[in-house]
């Protein structure tokens, strides 16, 4: 039961809502050893199964050059998860699953360790009955997935080792780093997967509330009738970032920059959220059907527009830490964009007229994700002709992170005799509203990929519309350098030049 109002009522219990049993499944993981596989994917798994949610007849075989024995690799992962878990490690829970935890090495270039490691596999699952359920995470570098996904095709590892058995693969973005290498993965991927085996991972689909997008939109009648031109006056969408580089980042980041690293996927696929309409169903396709139709209607920006409404910089030294340049494996004279903001328009009956303006980037004052919807003032004067000039814009305001929540910006009337308006807040907060903690995105996913739910991963026609708005941007950055980049001190709000992509002199970005 959940309390609202002072009120109770039952939480609906939508039945597509419901987290599936997971099946039998051997959770093949290449790259075992780095980063993301100890940050993310190992607790990621403890915690599903502090929750009860793995299957009893599991396994997790980790996958990576290095030569570990199972108990060594055991004992990293331990570590991981005594660092990284949301929850404090328990020790019955761990010995569960690290009775299931093995450690198999094999070289990503070596065609050979392949068919060694398929045998390995086909072992496994008998003797942890897996019964031929096989997911595969690919946590590797990019450079490396193209050798993995052609030797795993070859070896016959994205095969079922028995029959009624089934394999799917997740895999990490980036998706290619520009239409023409995206369209390469896909068909690469496409050589030796269907698509309907592939589960490309955005991590902010997995969170709760770009998850509650969907429930205030479609399950409200409150909000969706608002959604269009006649009604929105413009959208912002925020993600900005206190870390830098963190010793660790900057080789990766050096290629990818801003727009490739968070507008291209997470960013994109926020707006894709607000703004697309109305899915038949839940579950079969139509999310993603959805978002693909509305991103494939995102203009390209021509190059007067990147010019006009696209802004880009690099953080100096600043709040007592390097500059951009200073940090490990970047260089000296790098070009690399740590901030990047965008006006996007969408060429739809429905939203044609209204400007979407996207931010992000590193080393800013504050960690915050949130969409803002603005909305047009109302029609009608009877206010202002009362000598009451001070009305807000009414705005929804969705909190992805912090303070997960959602709040809506209305007039209100000032208490007293004069007929005085001021804006309020009526607020939500998941905090508290809801006594249990969110699950972590990788769980949900994870969970999702066991179970053969893709609704929340990416498919290969939303990553090729998302480059082609990137691309256009891209370009003109890249060979025009127009806009400049701009330097911006760490620790504030990003360059100058962000103000300056709104279409009339008075909009500003939102205070986060
Ligand atoms: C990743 C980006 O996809 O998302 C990182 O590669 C970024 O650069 C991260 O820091 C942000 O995710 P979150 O969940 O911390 O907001």
């Amino acid at each position: 039961m959940a309390e609202a109002d002072g009120g109770k009522f039952d939480e609906m219990d939508l039945e597509a809502f419901e987290p599936r049993d997971a099946p039998p499944c051997l959770f093949v993981l290449y790259g075992a050893t780095g980063d993301l596989a100890a940050r993310k994917i190992g607790p990621a798994l403890y915690n599903l199964a502090v929750d009860g949610l793995l299957p009893e007849n599991f396994a997790v075989i980790s996958v990576a050059r290095r030569p570990f024995t199972h108990e060594e690799h055991r004992a990293e992962m331990r570590k991981a998860i005594e660092m990284f878990s949301r929850r404090p490690l328990d020790e019955d829970i761990w010995g569960w699953l690290a009775e299931r935890w093995c450690y198999e090495i094999c070289h990503a270039r070596e065609p050979a360790e392949y068919d060694r490691l398929n045998r390995k596999l086909a072992e496994y699952d008998q003797q942890y009955g897996t019964c031929g359920g096989r997911l595969i995470y690919v946590a590797m570098l990019p450079e490396l997935l193209g050798d993995i996904i052609d030797n795993v095709g070859r070896a016959g590892i994205n095969q079922p080792s028995c029959e009624g058995g089934w394999v799917r693969l997740i895999v990490e973005k980036p998706f290619g780093d520009d239409l023409k290498s995206a369209r390469k993965t896909n068909d690469l991927l496409s050589r030796h997967f269907d698509e309907q085996q592939v589960y490309r991972i955005d991590h902010f689909l997995g969170k709760e509330t770009v998850q509650n997008i969907l429930v205030l939109r479609f399950a409200n009648s409150l909000f969706e009738p608002h959604l269009n031109a006649r009604r929105v006056e413009s959208v912002q969408i925020s993600t900005t970032e206190t870390v830098g580089m963190e010793n660790r980042r900057g080789p990766y980041y050096e290629k990818t920059g801003a727009l490739r690293d968070m507008v291209q996927n997470h960013m994109l696929q926020m707006l894709a959220l607000v703004t697309m309409d109305q899915p038949d169903c839940l579950r079969c396709g139509a999310i993603r059907d959805a978002k693909a139709r509305l991103l494939q209607q995102i203009p390209a920006l021509t190059p007067e527009e990147v010019a006009r409404f696209t802004a880009r910089g690099q953080y100096t030294v600043g709040g007592g830490k390097a500059g951009y340049r200073a940090e490990d494996g970047v260089a000296g004279d790098s070009q690399t964009e740590t901030f990047a903001a965008v006006r996007l328009t969408i060429d739809t009956d429905r939203w044609r007229g209204v400007p979407f303006y996207l931010r992000t980037g590193k080393r800013l004052a504050k960690k915050a994700s949130e969409i803002v919807i603005t909305f047009r003032r109302a029609e009608h004067e009877l206010f202002l002709a009362g000598g009451c000039d001070l009305r807000g814009a009414n705005r929804l305001r969705i909190r992805i992170t912090p303070d997960e929540g959602v709040a809506v910006h209305v007039d209100a009337k000032v208490p007293g005799v004069a007929m005085r308006l001021r804006p309020v807040t009526m607020d939500y907060s998941y905090g508290g509203t809801f006594e249990s903690a969110s699950p972590e995105a990788y769980e949900h996913l994870v969970l999702d990929a066991m179970a053969g739910d893709n609704t929340l991963f990416i498919r290969s026609d939303e990553v090729e519309a998302a480059w082609r708005i990137v691309d256009s941007i891209r370009r003109v950055w890249d060979k025009k350098h127009d806009p400049p980049i701009e330097n911006y001190e760490g620790g504030s709000w990003g360059p100058p030049r962000a103000e300056a992509i709104f279409e009339d002199r008075y909009t500003r970005w939102l205070p986060l």
